[in-house]
């Protein structure tokens, strides 16, 4: 089957770079009618979009917003404009993610773990609410969390970003149950991709590419793929699901970083 969204409105947040511009791009090889970019500063988002229209989006499908992860206001603005210029909010895709600390939890600064898990773990949740409410409870729809390998398991560098993308896994699932049948809730969870969030993770990136069995470090389009496949009806019956893009690396024996 093929994967298409076509007339598809989609939000995704974290947009401005990486994973989340790659992402709205892919979106809008698929056929979304309307798609809903957003992060923190308005002179990052405006330039995402002036990248994506330079690329080929047609500029009338895109929307480009200033708003942050971890504010309910922000989502609900942000949600509402989407509705109010493409008439609904069909898929949600929870990008935006952060990790300013490094290192194990009995060290870990406490305003950097708040942090983490307010943008990491509380703000998916904030914007789902928002989607549901403006949009989703009356039409449907499909959500796609980013959280990681490390979300699957531990590992040494990285506890209290680990521990949100646990919670989101977590999160994944309890509202994969709540909002089916009309809605499904899934997540992917990428090993290490070559962006500024993980630039610390592949700094040696010979070594970072070797700890993925297929050789190399992910793309942030590698993650756009499956997170459009998750989002469109081709993943029809799949809710719940959390699913590795990795190169491999949750198959290895050594212990994953990302
Ligand atoms: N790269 C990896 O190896 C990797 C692996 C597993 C999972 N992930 C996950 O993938 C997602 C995307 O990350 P990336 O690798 O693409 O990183 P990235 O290139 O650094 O992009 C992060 C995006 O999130 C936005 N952002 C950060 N804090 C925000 C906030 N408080 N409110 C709104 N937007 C915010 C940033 O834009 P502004 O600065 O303009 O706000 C930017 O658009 C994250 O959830 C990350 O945890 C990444």
């Amino acid at each position: 089957m093929e994967v298409s969204v076509e007339g598809k409105v989609v939000l995704v947040t974290g947009a401005s770079r990486g994973i989340g511009q790659a992402t709205a791009a892919e979106f809008a090889r698929s056929g979304a009618a309307g798609i809903t970019i957003t992060s923190r500063k308005p002179e990052n988002i405006e330039r995402a979009a002036a990248e994506l229209i330079e690329a080929g989006v047609d500029e009338e499908t895109l929307l480009p917003l200033a708003a942050r992860a971890d504010s309910e206001e922000s989502a609900d603005n942000a949600v509402a404009a989407t509705v109010e210029r493409f008439g609904s909010c069909d898929i949600l895709v929870n990008n935006a993610g952060t990790n300013p600390s490094a290192g194990p939890l009995m060290e870990v600064d406490l305003g950097a773990l708040d942090k983490t898990w307010s943008v990491n773990l509380r703000a998916p949740l904030l914007w789902v609410r928002a989607a549901y409410r403006a949009s989703m409870e009356k039409n449907g729809g499909s959500i796609v969390n980013v959280s990681s390998v490390g979300g699957l398991r531990p590992s040494p560098i990285t506890g209290a970003y680990n521990v949100s993308k646990a919670g989101l896994v977590h999160m994944t699932r309890q509202l994969a149950l709540e909002l089916a049948p009309s809605i499904r809730v899934n997540a992917v969870a990428p090993a290490v991709v070559k962006t500024r969030l993980s630039e610390m993770l592949w700094q040696d990136e010979a070594a970072a590419a070797g700890m993925h069995p297929l050789g190399r470090l992910g793309t942030p389009e590698d993650i756009a793929r499956a997170i459009v496949f998750l989002a469109s009806d081709a993943a029809d019956w799949m809710t719940g699901v959390i699913l590795p893009v990795d190169g491999g690396m949750s198959e290895a024996s050594s212990s994953g970083i990302a």
